[in-house]
């Protein structure tokens, strides 16, 4: 019941009061998306932590001016790989390999398999399959920070576009997925803090095979 009375204290925080959250919440929070579960293990993204004011400046309108650009504590950008190299591939076997204790030859298998799949996809493709993981990644951020009492709002109100030049994501092959700004509600002044969640019922959603 934990879990869920921490899902219903969580809203998308549309007004924050301006203060920091505590270092080691943020860390947490940066934690639960090292931690997030990939397809094929690959991680395709960056997650870019922003507290700089003058980005801020740059950012808000990009983001349509939404309060949340100048207000929250942290904004967390997650980008996505447009393009995953064979460098990449090589280096996340390493890494396996180097962590389970066994030898990289073993894994050429599990190598050839992922260079088949993302050799058969364009840039969009990949940069539509690394996003669908950001948003794993997402989930499980706002989670988290539900559960230490850390507000966020998940974001999709901006030009990407702009936001890709802003940080040059698109030369390093990213492009930006979504944001997440982290922080404390201002209660008082934010009316969604008072609303009652909208959702549909467990009937409509859900459906039983047993
Ligand atoms: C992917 C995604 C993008 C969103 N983009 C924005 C946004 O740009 N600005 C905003 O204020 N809320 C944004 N929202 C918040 C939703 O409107 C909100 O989560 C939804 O209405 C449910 O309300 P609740 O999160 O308060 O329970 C976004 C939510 C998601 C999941």
């Amino acid at each position: 019941m934990e879990a869920i009375q921490h899902l219903q204290w969580r809203y998308a925080t549309k007004k924050y009061n301006g203060s920091q959250i505590d270092q080691d919440n943020l860390n947490t929070i940066l934690e639960s998306i090292r931690l997030t579960p990939t397809s094929l293990g690959m991680q395709p993204f960056k997650v870019l932590v922003i507290d700089n004011p003058e980005l801020r400046e740059k950012m808000l309108p990009i983001a349509h001016n939404q309060p949340q650009i100048k207000d929250a504590s942290h904004l967390i950008l997650f980008a996505a790989n447009t393009q995953i190299s064979e460098e990449s591939i090589n280096s996340y076997m390493n890494n396996v390999a180097s962590t389970r204790q066994m030898p990289v030859e073993n894994l050429a298998g599990f190598k050839g398999m992922i260079a088949g799949f993302v050799g058969s996809k364009n840039e969009a493709q990949i940069a539509e399959w690394a996003s669908r993981q950001c948003y794993i990644a997402l989930g499980i951020a706002m989670a988290t920070a539900a559960a230490l009492k850390v507000d966020t709002t998940p974001m999709e109100g901006y030009k990407a576009d702009e936001m890709d030049v802003l940080f040059n994501l698109k030369e390093q092959g990213f492009t930006s997925a979504v944001l997440l700004a982290v922080g404390h509600r201002d209660e008082e002044n934010d009316q969604l803090a008072k609303l009652a969640k909208v959702r549909k019922t467990s009937e409509s959603l859900f459906e039983f095979y047993s």
